[in-house]
């Protein structure tokens, strides 16, 4: 019925002297098999009689609505997470700012009908394991979620980010059904971009011991040089009280014991916890980096009355992190430039509910680019975001959805901090963004006063900033804030530094420069942006301008660019039809756009040599084209079809341009770095006459979960690809996998990124387009299918 993703097997390994106990905790992914129906937030008949029956009146009547184990879902749609049922709703036109940030979705407050979700799920307990704890761990709904278990109401969870968990124990029913429910409400936003709705996240059923790790913050792992400290609490919810043990095993990233901790006995009473520290060394460790991220297991192991009752495994990395006032950042004694990125969550044909591979694949492009590190703007990331980040070495800037010390919002802090310290990928929490109302006040000094003590209490290895637009201004927030963050306005930085010498600054949100991907002519009508680094909105730099002052001032910490990708929503500098944001240095789909060059020739050393635009221009011949060269070499030489236009020195941090008369044929550029000669071409190419498939990877677990980024591109006769291509192609799979999404990375696209006519289909944009696959449980090929009029079809076994 479920995959099982248990910490048993790698425990079973290193610790064969052991006897793992039956009771040693699992971790049951709780994905699959769920009933889903959309109620409604003004209409109590259409929302399942919730609000007409009094469900809240004793405990356990959830009577008459689907909170009631009895409820008959068998007409419900079936739906696996994460689950996004916003990104299916068409778009629909509304003058409406909150609409228009939210990406024209038919989703909140003026779209009653769409904005309530209710999910449930049956599942079987066996006897057998009573006496264990079952917590249910929702890692993200959106949002205002209700949760019941057989009828009884076990809590809410008002926060579309931050999870939540819940003790179930007492409402299990052995060898019976037990039926699971969430009703999530959508018809408030909590932010100013496309959010999604639903159990967007994965969602786990956790079974443990009664003396146990506590669920929340339990384990904390925090390195010093090459010493390893590990803070464990443990919980004792027998009903008697209990002789425990706390020992911790570290382990190399082969599984490798290389240390132990010396087991410390405590008894705890009734209901007690108690936290222990402990210390191992790990002399020739090696070190967590952004070149080479290396991570260590910490298993902590708890015994209780002699025995095995619990064990959690923590990956950690042995990195030192530094902030220098003068000097900005170091990682492990080392300086290093932040050359980051802002992202929302979303993606083109998913929503905000991704599959675990597409973090893997949307981080991996970004190291690709040479960025270092990502800023989770603005809200508590998916979990396995911050997993890709420590495994593929990024750093990362952790924020909270807001600045507010009220109860709940001190809380979500709190939650983000005890669930994400662990991480070595997270190198700064944020503690707000831009709040107007608050951050030059008095009020928003003491409400950042507060949030920087509970993170130096929570977590004291690391330092805080807040992403202030305020320019030069030194009030409220900046008075207190460690690290002063600029949201743009960076024209007085240096003034800024000279007046506050001892505060280290960082660009916490820069550039924001506004293109379309693959369009080099303005068109106010199809609402694009052309792909030149020289459009942005007044608050906002080119990504040029940022970098060359960033880079000039060892001080200036580096900075977060505004966006890695487009998402969904914010459509500026337009309104509809344009429906998603023009910031990415990526579109949708994670396919570079023209500035991703500039990042990339300064951000690596690789050879870049990128000419821009592609070189289809029918009907132009003759007419000046803005011919636009992204490298790192010393100087270019450019030739249409083999004549020089000439050649010219590269600036440092700059780009090079020309303009130049079209005539079909070849434009080639001819550079040379340190001596050694680069060359680029672009073509003037014929019709789209092949489908071309690049698949991320080609072999799927069979697991329900792993998935697979298939890019779709065409090629003329000659096979080179077609730089305007815009058919529309048709997908389809057969065997163990299914499309959960497509998109083509056109911000004004109202083509659908689900499949709503029955038969998957996009139109290529820009030349590309690209397709979701992910996995079922059937074992054997997958075999997937690109089909489009005129054009050879393209298959692909998985
Ligand atoms: C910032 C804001 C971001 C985004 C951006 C667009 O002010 O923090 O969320 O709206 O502007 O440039």
């Amino acid at each position: 019925m479920v995959s099982k993703r248990l910490f048993l097997s790698a425990i079973i390994t290193c610790l064969s002297v052991i006897a793992v106990a039956q009771s040693v905790r699992t971790h049951i992914n709780f994905d699959t098999d769920w009933k889903f129906h959309r109620g409604h937030a003004a209409d109590a008949a259409r929302d399942f009689n919730y609000s007409l029956e009094t469900i809240f009146s004793k405990s356990g009547s959830a009577w008459g609505t689907p909170a009631d184990p009895a409820f008959d879902d068998k007409n419900w749609e079936d739906v696996q997470l994460p689950h996004d049922w916003v990104v299916g709703l068409p778009f629909q036109y509304v003058k409406n700012n909150d609409i228009d940030g939210h990406g024209y979705k038919p989703v909140g407050g003026l779209f009653p009908e769409n904005s309530i979700g209710w999910y449930r799920k049956s599942f079987e307990m066996n006897r057998a394991d009573s006496g264990n704890r079952f917590v249910i761990q929702l890692d993200g709904v959106y949002r205002d979620s209700k949760v019941w278990i057989n009828g009884y109401y076990v809590g809410g969870n008002f926060s579309g980010y931050n999870g939540a968990s819940y003790d179930i124990t007492d409402f299990i029913r052995f060898n019976k059904t037990n039926v699971l429910v969430v009703r999530a409400d959508a018809s408030q936003y909590e932010g100013w971009f496309y959010e999604g709705a639903g159990i967007y996240r994965h969602v786990w059923l956790n079974t443990i011991n009664n003396v146990h790790v506590a669920t929340e913050g339990g384990v904390y792992v925090h390195t010093a040089a090459k010493t390893v400290t590990i803070e464990t609490k443990v919980v004792n919810k027998n009903i008697h009280p209990a002789n425990a043990s706390v020992y911790t095993v570290i382990t190399d990233r082969s599984g490798k014991k290389i240390a132990q901790g010396k087991e410390v006995p405590f008894t705890l009473a009734i209901n007690e916890s108690r936290t222990v520290k402990q210390e191992l060394n790990i002399p020739a460790a090696t070190l967590w980096s952004l070149e080479n991220p290396y991570l260590y297991r910490a298993i902590v192991i708890v015994k209780s009355e002699g025995r095995v009752a619990d064990s959690v495994q923590v990956r950690f990395g042995v990195r030192t992190i530094t902030v220098d006032k003068d000097k900005g950042l170091f990682v492990n004694g080392l300086p290093v430039k932040v050359k980051g990125v802002c992202c929302h969550q979303d993606h083109a044909g998913v929503g905000v509910a991704l599959p675990d591979q597409l973090q893997y694949y949307r981080i991996g492009l970004l190291k690709e680019m040479g960025a270092n590190a990502y800023r989770t703007s603005h809200n508590p990331p998916t979990p396995e975001l911050l997993d890709a980040c420590d495994s593929l070495g990024m750093l990362v800037l952790d924020e909270p959805r807001l600045l507010n010390s009220g109860t709940e919002y001190e809380n979500q802090f709190r939650q983000l901090i005890l669930r994400d310290r662990n991480h070595p990928s997270v190198f700064m929490w944020s503690i707000g963004n831009e709040e107007f109302a608050t951050q030059r006040t008095d009020i928003g000094k003491r409400i950042a006063q507060n949030q920087i003590l509970l993170q130096q209490e929570l977590d004291p290895s690391r330092t805080s900033t807040y992403a202030a637009n305020m320019g030069n201004d030194f009030k409220g927030v900046n008075e207190v804030i460690p690290v002063r963050g600029f949201n743009y306005n960076l024209y007085g930085v240096d003034g800024y530094h000279k007046d506050h010498p001892n505060q280290p600054v960082i660009g916490t949100e820069v550039a924001s420069t506004v293109t379309t991907r693959s369009i080099y002519v303005k068109d106010t009508v199809r609402a694009y942006v052309p792909d030149y680094d020289s459009t942005y909105p007044s608050w906002a730099s080119t990504a040029e301008q940022w970098w060359q002052l960033a880079a000039k001032r060892d001080w200036f910490m580096g900075g977060f660019a505004w966006t890695g990708f487009d998402y969904r929503g914010e459509p500026t500098p337009y309104n509809w039809p344009n429906i998603n944001s023009h910031f990415g240095i990526m579109d949708m789909c994670g396919f570079p756009k023209n500035v991703y060059y500039y990042y990339q020739a300064w951000w690596t050393d690789k050879d870049i040599l990128h000419i821009a635009p592609h070189w289809n221009w029918p009907g132009k011949e003759g007419q000046p084209v803005l011919v636009w060269i992204n490298t790192n070499a010393d100087n270019v030489e450019l030739f249409l079809n083999g004549k020089s236009l000439g050649k010219k020195d590269m600036p440092r941090n700059g780009h090079l341009r020309w303009t130049v008369n079209y005539e079909p044929g070849t434009l080639e550029a001819v550079a040379f770095k340190n001596g050694k000669k680069i060359t680029s071409k672009v073509e003037t190419t014929g019709k789209a006459a092949r489908i071309i498939l690049t698949p991320s990877k080609t072999t799927l677990s069979a697991d329900n979960e792993d998935a697979v980024v298939v890019n779709v591109s065409a090629v003329d006769a000659q096979g080179r690809e077609v730089p305007d291509a815009a058919d529309l192609i048709h997908f389809s799979t057969e065997g163990g996998a299914v499309i959960i999404g497509v998109g083509n990375g056109d911000p004004s696209s109202h083509e659908p990124d689900q499949c709503v006519t029955g038969a998957w289909q996009r139109s290529l944009f820009g030349g590309k387009a690209q397709v979701i696959i992910r996995a079922n449980n059937k074992q054997g090929a997958v075999s997937f299918k690109a089909e489009g009029n005129g054009l050879q079809t393209a298959t692909l076994t998985l």
